[in-house]
């Protein structure tokens, strides 16, 4: 609901209100952003009011008839340079004159019924009520244009802003963000999710004291350094009790998120396009669109604020065919084979897949081209007739007569020097002529701020599309910006490339994804180099990381999934030991980790035993039976040393718990899982699923039970093995929603003194999956 009070705007969600009014002065001052507020006058608002009386000493007062107000220590809107404010700010323009002081004043302000269209930049879908408020700077002849979305139901508020050139001499914008939050107080601890390439999203707190810090990607995508969802919270705050905001912003290229104690103790926060390189010329009449920022406040804690964006995402970010859509089980080739892949291969492991249960089988690098490694033939996307000597629509008819769907893998927006594309165009790439280029991965990016090449990439990716019965599309961009250079662009607009690529790169999108609205399109840039809002609002999943060890998957997803919903994280069950780290760990963890988002395998099944095999079987009906849930059901991290999730259904009747142990700690063997979730009054069948040890698991602990001596890992061992069975540990309980809350003593762990059935093998790398069941009748 958006409401106008005199000059006060109050914008309120169902929980949350956030308020602003116009100064005296004519801009715009922040009054409120948090737990809703009950408002119904202009006369409610004044206690938000700071009450200036005079401007504290060794500042700039805006003008001699407000003495009371210097811009440095007043809560805005938007901060701007020149005129008293030296926080860090929301706009820069270099004028004509080379000024850079701005001056934007209240103009207007209007309701709009639905949401302007941002046309050069995807932006959140479905909303009804936006407040438009326009600013001009009268010196200059440009117009600030801020934009207000209320997602009510969603505790949601986004921000974006437009400027507007109406000199007729051409300005330069350095900078301008997204959204900017003034708070009183700098009592918060800024979370920021860090990382490189298969070692994402490590979440980082860092108390806010003084100065300035910058969370930032200058990769030339989102990138796997900094994401761009970031967190304020309280000190105290955790997954179920206190406030947070969760902020992110819907691009994909460098963005910018800051927090700045002010000299008054004020702190305030900023995000947009990363000012780091980027410059923007317009002429007369030329507008600039900054991304749209989500921004949600919780007053429950991390998992509440989470859940809230996770709702937003899975409607009004996720579109298209498969927005709310269960998505397939995949087979992957990448690991299993690399680049050596051949038909023959494929079949074979395609084969394998039909019979456990996996409903697509995605061909990855190395089909196209001489891809026999990654040196050649990006950007020359027909198939290699060596490795698929009867074609790719053969090759996916096949794999359709076996019963699977069929994907495919491209990396569009990058070429190979040994490549026909690079001979060809030796100019479609971001490259500065006649210089050396510094390389990533032996590869370049194409040019995309040029449309002939964007124009290009539609047809050459429309026409492998179209060539066979192709349902899946993983679109993969390996290569971080060097050399950053547009042949295309005049000089004077080169810090325009990194803008211009994810604008023409959103074009080829659109395109695709609106030609071809049945692919399921999965987004990867090496993992989660480009996992973001603006990737989400054309591929409704994105791989999430090149790492697919379970232990360090289990902290990956977790931290994504404080911004982004399950139904967007996919993840594989691999080899074992790991390609990425060489860690053993069970097939139960890999699965137990994975199946909490988007399922999918990624190992050679055709040389898997058919003991393996069979469990992956039960993996995947399991899978299947509950992949509801797994995708889009009510996730929740639980606050406790040992690893613990649980997602639940909507109708809160049915959930799923897993608990992961790192290294076993001895002595400490009574484990508690925790639910979430479920309705306090409503009882449920606890349970979990009954499973069986391979007796070498114990190694040589065989002797204390065995008649005969046994040598580890002889024959004989082998042998009993073959035959005998550990049994595990059951759990079966009927109890309410709310003890199951409190929590669930679970069995005994292993731990020196014996083994049986009462006995929870759990060693290092350990997790179990639980399923909570409503009742059927009050036991
Ligand atoms: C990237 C992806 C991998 C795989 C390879 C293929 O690294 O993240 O999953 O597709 O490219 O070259």
């Amino acid at each position: 609901m958006i409401k106008q009070y005199d000059q006060s705007f109050v914008l309120e969600t169902a929980h949350t209100s956030y308020i602003f009014r116009l100064l005296p002065t004519k801009q715009l001052e922040h009054l409120y952003y948090g737990k809703k507020l009950t408002v119904s006058s202009s006369k409610d608002i004044e206690p938000l009011i700071e009450q200036h009386a005079f401007a504290p000493g060794n500042t700039n007062i805006y003008d001699e008839e407000h003495p009371e107000y210097s811009l440095e220590d007043m809560r805005l809107e938007a901060g701007m340079i020149g005129k008293g404010d030296i926080r860090v700010p929301f706009v820069e323009i270099i004028h004509a004159d080379g000024s850079s002081t701005n001056d934007f004043l209240y103009h207007d302000a209007k309701i709009n019924t639905s949401h302007t269209p941002i046309k050069s930049l995807p932006y959140a879908l479905n909303n009804k009520e936006e407040l438009e408020v326009t600013l001009v700077d009268e010196t200059y002849a440009v117009t600030l244009k801020l934009y207000y979305n209320v997602y009510y139901e969603y505790d949601i508020i986004t921000r974006r802003a437009v400027v507007i050139n109406n000199n007729k001499d051409e300005i330069r914008l350095n900078r301008l963000m997204s959204t900017q939050l003034d708070f009183l107080n700098h009592n918060f601890v800024f979370t920021t999710f860090n990382g490189s390439w298969t070692n994402e999203m490590n979440r980082h707190d860092h108390a806010v004291e003084s100065g300035l810090y910058i969370n930032a990607s200058f990769t030339g995508g989102s990138s796997s350094r900094a994401n761009p969802f970031v967190m304020l919270s309280d000190k105290h705050t955790t997954e179920d009790e206190g406030d947070v905001y969760g902020l992110n912003l819907i691009y994909s290229g460098n963005h910018y998120e800051a927090v700045e104690v002010g000299s008054y103790g004020k702190m305030r926060f900023v995000s947009g396009i990363n000012p780091q390189n980027f410059s923007f010329l317009l002429e007369e009449g030329e507008i600039f669109e900054s991304p749209e920022a989500v921004m949600c406040f919780s007053a429950h804690g991390f998992n509440d604020m989470s859940m809230h964006m996770h709702s937003f995402i899975n409607d009004c970010i996720v579109r298209g065919t498969w927005q709310h859509q269960e998505r397939p089980v995949l087979l992957n080739s990448w690991e299993a084979n690399y680049f050596k892949i051949n038909e023959q291969k494929l079949i074979k492991q395609a084969k394998a897949a039909k019979k456990v249960g996996i409903d697509l089988f995605v061909m990855d690098d190395g089909w196209f081209g001489k891809r026999d490694n990654d040196q050649s033939s990006l950007g020359d996307w027909q198939y290699d007739p060596k490795k698929l000597p009867h074609g790719l629509k053969h090759l996916v008819d096949k794999i359709n007569a076996i019963g699977l769907d069929f994907g495919i893998w491209v990396e569009p927006e990058m070429v190979n020097v040994d490549s026909d594309l690079y001979r060809n165009h030796p100019n479609w790439t971001i490259e500065i002529p006649g210089c050396n280029q510094s390389e990533g991965r032996h590869q370049r990016i194409l040019d995309l701020c040029n449309p002939e090449v964007v124009d290009y990439l539609t047809d050459v990716m429309s026409e492998l599309f179209s060539s066979a019965n192709i349902k899946y599309v993983k679109w993969d961009m390996n290569r971080t910006f060097s050399d950053i250079y547009s042949p295309y662009l005049p000089a004077n607009r080169q810090q325009e490339v990194f803008h211009r690529y994810i604008i023409g790169l959103y074009k080829l999108l659109h395109h695709l994804t609106h030609s071809f609205p049945d692919i399921l399109f999965e987004g990867c840039a090496s993992g989660g180099n480009r996992f973001d809002l603006g990737m989400l609002c054309f591929m409704p999943q994105i791989w999430a990381s090149d790492n697919t060890d379970a232990i360090c998957r289990y902290k990956i997803q977790n931290s994504y999934s404080y911004g982004y919903p399950l139904s967007a994280i996919s993840n594989h069950v691999s080899s074992t030991p790991n390609h990425q780290t060489l860690r053993t760990t069970s097939l139960d963890t890999r699965y137990n980790v994975a199946c909490f988002g988007i399922l999918g395998y990624e190992t050679n099944l055709a040389d898997l035993s058919n003991e393996a095999l069979e469990e992956i079987a039960k993996q995947i009906a399991h899978y299947k039976a509950h992949r509801k849930i797994f995708q889009f059901g009510t996730f929740y991290r639980v606050n406790q040393e040992l690893h613990n999730w649980c997602v639940v259904s909507d109708d809160q009747e049915e959930a799923v718990g897993m608990i992961l142990q790192e290294l076993v700690l001895p002595n400490h063997q009574f484990h508690q899982f925790i639910a979430r979730g479920l309705k306090e009054d409503m009882h449920y069948h606890f349970f979990n699923e009954e499973k069986q040890y391979n007796v070498k698991l114990f190694g040589d602990l065989i002797n204390t039970a065995s008649p005969v001596h046994i040598k580890q890992d002889s024959l004989a061992h082998q042998v009993v093995a073959k035959f005998v069975k550990m049994p595990g540990e059951v759990e079966d309980m009927h109890t309410t929603g709310s003890i199951l809350t409190h929590g669930v003593c679970l069995k005994q762990a292993f731990s020196a003194n014996g083994y049986n059935e009462q006995v929870r093998y759990f060693q290092d790398f350990a997790s179990r999956l639980y399923f909570i069941e409503k009742e059927s009748e009050k036991q």
